[in-house]
C-alpha cells in the first residue's frame, strides 16, 4: 500500500526551549529563516506525501497561521512586484495540511492516537518535530517508504548512539544473525538505562506505521516518564506485526536540544550560497581565538 499520509506531532510544551516557548511554539523556531517544522513538512512533501496532519496543542494555533495564507502580505508583495518574497510565502501546491488538537499532553503514543480519524486504515509516516534530516539525494522519509515497500511491517528509522545516551531514545533489539541493512526486531524499549540497554540502536524520529498500531495505542498504559509511549505500543503490536529498523542515510539533527539546534543552524547556513562565505569568515575568526 502506498504511503499517502504523514503525521507530525507538535503539541509538546517545549520546556527545553524556555523561555522562548512560554509564548511561541518550539516548532516555529527558525533554522535561519524557515521554521524547523517547515523543513519537516517539506521532507514529507519531497517524499511524495500530499496529506499531512499536524497534532497541535490549544496554545499552538500560530502553527496554522504559518501554513495558511496571508492575503494582506501577498497583496503587498504583489503590488511591489517582489515576486521572490511572494514565492517564499506561497502555500504548498496540491498539499493538504490538517490539524487536530491534543488537549492533554500525555505522551507521544497518546498524540499519535489523535491521527486515527485522519489515517483511517492506511499505513502512514510519522515525523517527529525535534528531528530534522538533511539529504541532498533522498529525504529520510522516502528512504523509509522504500523499505516499507519491500518489507511488511512497521519501519523505524534508526542510528547508533553512544552507550551513555541510550536513556534518551527508543532502543531496538534486532533478531540475531541478520546481515542488514534492514533488521527485523525482537523487541524495543523506551529510554533504557545504559546498563539495561539491549543495544545502541536508537530510533531517531521517523516511522512508517501500519494502522494496527491504534489497537495497541488505545489500551497502552503509561510507561517511561509517566507518558503513553509509542515505543511500548510498537513492542506490544509485535504479537501481530513485524517491526523493522533501518539506519537512514540522511543526516539527522536533534533540534530539540540547544546544541543540536545551533549545529543545524550552522550547517544549514554553510549550505546556502547567500550565507556560506560570511559564516565561514566568522568561523575562521573564532578559530583564531581558540
Ligand atoms: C521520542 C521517542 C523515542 C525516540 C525519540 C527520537 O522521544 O519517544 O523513542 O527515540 O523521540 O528523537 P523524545 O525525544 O520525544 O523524548
Amino acid at each position: 500500500m502506498q504511503i499517502k499520509k504523514a503525521v507530525i506531532p507538535a503539541a509538546g510544551f517545549g520546556t527545553r526551549f524556555l523561555p522562548f516557548t512560554k509564548a511561541s511554539a518550539k516548532e516555529l523556531l527558525p533554522i535561519i529563516d524557515r521554521p524547523a517544522l517547515d523543513y519537516i513538512v517539506r521532507e514529507a512533501i519531497d517524499s511524495g506525501i500530499k496529506e499531512i496532519l499536524i497534532i497541535i496543542s490549544p496554545l499552538k494555533e500560530e502553527i496554522k497561521k504559518y501554513f495558511g495564507r496571508n492575503i494582506e502580505l501577498e497583496e503587498f508583495l504583489t503590488e511591489r512586484k517582489n515576486f521572490e518574497a511572494l514565492d517564499l510565502i506561497k502555500p504548498y501546491e496540491g498539499v493538504k495540511i490538517e490539524y487536530v488538537i491534543q488537549y492533554e499532553q500525555l505522551g507521544l503514543g497518546h498524540a499519535i492516537l489523535h491521527a486515527k480519524e485522519f489515517t483511517k486504515d492506511e499505513p502512514f509516516a510519522v515525523l517527529l518535530g525535534d528531528d530534522i534530516f538533511y539529504s541532498d539525494t533522498k529525504p529520510a522519509t522516502k528512504e523509509l517508504i522504500e523499505v516499507f515497500n519491500k518489507y511488511d511491517g512497521h519501519i523505524l528509522s534508526t542510528m547508533t548512539v553512544a552507550l551513555e545516551n541510550t536513556n534518551r531514545y527508543g532502543i531496538c533489539m534486532p533478531k540475531p544473525n541478520q546481515k542488514g541493512p534492514v533488521f527485523e526486531l525482537l523487541s524495543i524499549v523506551e529510554k533504557p538505562d545504559p546498563s539495561e540497554a539491549p543495544s545502541q540502536i536508537a530510533t531517531n524520529g521517523r516511522y512508517i506505521l501500519k494502522p494496527s498500531i491504534y489497537k495497541y495505542l488505545e489500551v497502552q498504559e503509561k510507561g517511561t516518564g509517566g507518558e503513553i509511549q509509542l515505543t511500548d505500543a510498537i513492542l506490544n503490536s509485535m504479537e501481530e506485526e513485524k517491526v523493522f529498523s533501518y539506519d537512514v542515510k540522511a543526516k539527522r539533527y536533534d533540534v530539540g536540544s540547544k546544541e543540536g539546534y545551533v549545529h543545524a543552524t550552522i550547517d544549514f547556513a554553510l549550505r546556502r550560497d547567500d550565507l556560506r562565505e560570511h559564516i565561514l569568515k566568522i568561523i575562521k575568526e573564532l578559530n583564531t581565538l581558540l
